[in-house]
């Protein structure tokens, strides 16, 4: 939908988290993540990276405010670091930690940029990991006091707090197929911890409408767009269980107030959900001011027939096991190009699609695109220009995406691009670049990639110009 001229009060962002770019991993008292262990761990991550350096944002955020300032955004989601503000999980915190996301959430305010503060992009205290991680119920309650924590320390500074980024991954990336952290394939455990994590957004809402009445509360969801192979009544089973065990896994219980019926019978094979104790669900049905959506590529699904060579195509990252508990007998097709640098699809109409349907289903329910955006390899000429044309026209597909959502009801109040700096890409390591500002790895430098300049014209005007300006 080119020439859409989005409201004023649409809200212009960019994106970031704690681990990907913070570096700084063993000063000021900061305890161990479970990123740090994983990625320290021989083969998990590409050619070895870690955190420990990413792009030194502990020490250059006056920098990098300079540059949200300089783009003129609205508002910067961040995520605050567990380990960082509270080490090992439990007991007492780190001022020095604390008084870094002040200084953070005080300087963006003062630029005149909404801070959007995460409590949990991924970086789970190791210790808590020991313990159990998020398969045990014990850390959606070591999370309810960590959330206290900051909430007091920051309270309604911050304008939207969101609870957890992407639940999905956490829960099954991280305890089914073992492509992140902490790299368990426990199919069982992959379930609890969708639970846990459910209940540990309850608990956090719960602290925010008590601590900071006046803050907005928010989720951040990767919600898959499933699309059978076919009509056939085995491939869409296929795309309802995906369906069940991606998205309403997570948003019955957040918005409906219930995990769905045929979740748990899809899965009862692998567990009874007794985790699931009585007034949980209700819990975790803490009302949202807006719900978060990430979105970057669909998912094409068919009922394996019994003798075709399995497709494993889901774009999750490469394991002998799958994130997707109980549903063996389910295919990830390729689709048609053309793809990132992730080897993800590239599919706006998707997009709209995704957002019309919450629309459908939550007509009541404002939404903000949290995170949205592409890697690519980009290209520095000989006069230090960096000219992403590919970046560019994705970003404005999709937003032009945004904008047809929006002019067929969606209520969707802002986009953040994911990202702010190029950083550290969970399992791909540095070799993946998101960001449209570049960063030399080697000296730090920070430059524009012609996608920043881009965005920096839309959040201006709100129009969208033709993608090859
Ligand atoms: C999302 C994550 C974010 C980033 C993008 C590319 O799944 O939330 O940290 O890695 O993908």
């Amino acid at each position: 939908m080119t020439g859409y001229v989005f409201p004023e009060s649409f809200v212009w962002g960019s994106a970031t988290a704690s681990y990907q770019i913070e570096g700084a991993a063993n000063e000021d008292g900061r305890g161990r993540s479970i990123w740090d262990t994983y990625s320290h761990t021989p083969g998990r991550t590409l050619n070895g990276d870690t955190g420990d350096v990413a792009a030194d944002h502990y020490h250059r955020w006056q920098e990098d405010l300079g540059h949200i300032a300089d783009l003129g955004l609205g508002a910067y989601r961040f995520s605050i670091s567990w380990p960082r503000v509270r080490p090992g999980g439990s007991g007492k915190f780190n001022q020095a930690g604390i008084d870094f996301y002040s200084r953070l959430v005080d300087g963006l305010l003062e630029r005149g940029v909404r801070p959007v503060a995460t409590m949990y992009h991924w970086d789970l205290p190791q210790e808590l990991e020991d313990a159990g991680g998020w398969a045990s119920r014990e850390t959606a309650l070591r999370f309810e006091e960590y959330a206290a924590g900051i909430v007091k320390a920051l309270g309604d500074r911050v304008h939207t707090w969101t609870t957890l980024n992407e639940p999905w991954c956490s829960a099954y990336l991280g305890y089914a197929s073992g492509v992140h952290a902490p790299g368990r394939t426990e199919p069982a455990a992959a379930l609890a911890a969708v639970h846990h994590l459910n209940l540990a957004h309850g608990l956090a809402g719960r602290v925010v409408r008590e601590v900071a009445p006046a803050a907005d509360l928010s989720v951040t969801l990767n919600l898959h767009v499933i699309r059978g192979a076919s009509d056939s009544e085995a491939d869409r089973n296929a795309v309802r269980r995906i369906d069940a065990l991606a998205n309403r896994a997570f948003l019955g219980p957040m918005l409906d107030g219930a995990y769905p019926a045929d979740l748990l019978t899809d899965t009862a094979a692998v567990t009874d959900w007794s985790f699931v104790r009585d007034g949980d669900e209700k819990l975790i049905a803490v009302p949202l001011d807006v719900l978060g959506v990430n979105y970057y590529s669909s998912t094409l699904v068919r009922a394996w027939d019994g003798v075709s060579p399995r497709s494993d195509a889901d774009g999750h990252g490469a394991s002998e096991a799958s994130p997707w508990v109980a549903a063996d007998d389910v295919d990830f097709l390729p689709q048609p190009g053309p793809y990132t640098a992730m080897g993800w699809n590239i599919d706006p109409p998707a997009f709209t699609e995704l957002l019309l349907r919450l629309h459908r289903e939550y007509p009541a329910q404002p939404l903000m695109i949290t995170e949205n955006g592409a890697a690519f390899d980009d290209v520095v000429s000989a006069d230090g220009t960096i000219s992403d044309d590919r970046r560019i026209d994705y970003l404005h597909r999709h937003i032009a995406a945004v904008a047809d959502a929006r002019a067929q009801g969606a209520d969707v109040r802002g986009y953040f691009l994911w990202s702010l700096l190029d950083n550290f890409e969970w399992g791909y390591g540095y070799d993946r670049r998101f960001g449209i500002i570049r960063v030399d790895y080697d000296t730090q430098v920070r430059t524009w990639k012609q996608s920043a300049h881009w965005y920096k014209r839309l959040a201006a005007g709100g129009s969208l110009e033709p993608a090859t300006s």
